[in-house]
């Protein structure tokens, strides 16, 4: 393992993502005592803050972030000194020889990119100009990157010329939800699973991630990008990846990705003569959520657009495993819950002997949030003195995680993903093969929406898309599990 880092350079410091997830974590971990006594965090963005300007807004985002009785007023002062603040213009070179001066040793470095996709190009240049891209310094980057393949390999370029990819830490941050993880856990952990786990057992996957917030003054980007570019193309990929691979020989960042990016380049290209049976596209309109009426897309953005809100996509790898498995994948704002999930559907047993009783195949339901859950619905005898025949009925067996691990405090993703970066450990990040395996199926997909104008379907806010939704899995005779 890397050396570990001793100065952490946040850029995009003050924005959004910094306050209610990086600063919140980075906090997290220092109070736990997980952070190197020594690492100093280098805030630095636009904004012509001082450094007690930049701690108070830290502190800040501690406060809304996280409740008083997990922030003792010691621990969060003793984290404040970790922080500095450098102001500095991306674009102009010459302000990086304040920041590597702050920096200190470059060998022990890490730097997380979270600022807008353009600045990364700059951005670089800078930081190998003033020496921080020398052996050992490390940088993580956050999405968008790109909006398509062409742009995200210019990024992959620009990045490639001042740090080798052992070196670059792509954050899905997906992959560092506890029950992402688990995945492997419950797939390479277990006997049970491996050998049903293909075309012989299996009939379907699907996987849906569902969210109940609409715009969130994100209008700009949200509206130049839509779920497919969004969700799609990263997090929903990744998961498919995850349920899709081999079994890796080991549990290391060569292993794991080498794996992932196979199912990737298996998958089946939906082009312009598929789009129409594969893929739907929904925008909300108005509606409500839990008795609470919401606005529609057009009405939080302000003007006319197509951008999808919505997206669900019947997906195929066409590889020995999967062969004829449609992995059926639907996220969408606005939908009626917020819950993401797994759904494993396992094909019927060849033969019932229980005459006319009704029978269900197997199911296997991986709860991603809110809720952390595994529970398999398996086949039971409905309690009875049976003089008709023997009655079954599905019930769930339940891994029961939330109670199995009631005393183990779970950590939010980027609390894993920095400490991560700063150790120097990739797995659970994402390579350039990956990412730009995942931008070409993207891209095809929105290349036949293009070419043959397929739009967007609206659908009430707090409904699960638009029916042709429904539509795209009936034909199969498969439901979407809600
Ligand atoms: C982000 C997307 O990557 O993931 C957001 O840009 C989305 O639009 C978010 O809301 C969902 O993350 P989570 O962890 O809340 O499921």
């Amino acid at each position: 393992m890397s050396a570990i880092a001793t100065s952490l350079l946040l850029f995009g410091a003050t924005g959004d993502l910094s306050r209610r997830m990086l600063i919140p974590s980075l906090f997290g971990l220092a109070h736990d005592g997980l952070l190197h006594p020594d690492l100093r965090i280098i805030g630095t963005a636009r904004s012509a803050l001082d450094v007690a300007e930049f701690r108070a807004m830290a502190a800040a985002a501690l406060e809304s972030a996280i409740e008083a009785d997990r922030r003792p007023a010691a621990a969060v002062a003793a984290f404040l000194d970790r922080l500095t603040y450098v102001s500095l213009d991306a674009t102009q070179p010459a302000g990086f020889s304040a920041l590597a001066a702050e920096v200190g040793d470059p060998a022990r470095l890490a730097i997380f990119l979270s600022t807008a996709p353009s600045l990364f190009g700059p951005t670089i240049a800078g930081l190998s100009g003033a020496g921080l891209a020398t052996e050992g310094a490390r940088l993580a980057l956050e999405k968008p990157l790109g909006h398509d393949l062409a742009s995200s390999c210019a990024i992959n370029d620009a990045v490639a010329s001042a740090y080798p990819e052992h070196r670059i830490f792509r954050i899905d941050h997906y992959l560092g939800k506890e029950t992402v993880q688990n995945l492997l856990a419950l797939r390479f952990g277990n006997i049970l699973f491996e050998p049903l786990w293909n075309a012989t057992g299996i009939s379907s996957v699907q996987i849906s991630v569902g969210e109940t917030v609409g715009l969130e003054k994100r209008g700009d980007y949200y509206d130049g990008m839509g779920a497919l570019r969004d969700m799609v193309q990263n997090h929903m990929l990744q998961l498919l990846a995850l349920v899709a691979m081999e079994p890796p020989a080991r549990l290391d960042p060569t292993d794991v990705r080498d794996e992932k990016v196979k199912v990737l380049r298996s998958l089946r290209p939906i082009t312009a003569a598929d789009v129409a049976t594969h893929s739907v596209r929904g925008q909300y309109a108005a509606g409500a959520i839990h008795g609470q009426p919401m606005p529609g897309y057009l009405e939080e953005l302000g003007r006319a657009s197509d951008t999808e809100t919505f997206v669900a996509l019947k997906a195929h790898v066409d590889n020995w495993r999967w062969k004829g498995v449609p992995f059926y994948l639907r996220t969408g704002k606005r939908m009626p819950e917020r819950v993401s999930e797994i759904i494993v559907q396992f094909r019927p047993v060849p033969h019932s002997m229980f005459g006319g009783a009704a029978m269900q195949a197997n199911k296997l339901i991986i709860s991603i949030q809110p809720d952390e859950n595994v529970g398999l619905m398996m086949m039971a005898k409905l309690p009875g003195l049976d003089r008709d025949g023997l009655k079954l009925r599905a019930v769930p067996l339940d891994i029961g995680l939330p109670g199995a691990f009631a005393d183990v405090r779970r950590r939010i993703a980027y609390e894993r993903l920095l400490l991560d970066l700063v150790e120097g450990r990739q797995t659970l990040f994402v390579r350039r093969d990956e990412v730009e395996a995942q931008w070409q199926w993207i891209d095809a997909i929105r290349a036949g929406w293009a070419s043959t104008g397929m739009a967007a379907r609206p659908y009430a806010a707090g409904t699960w898309g638009p029916s042709a939704a429904i539509a795209l899995t009936e034909r199969d005779g498969v439901s979407w599990h809600d």
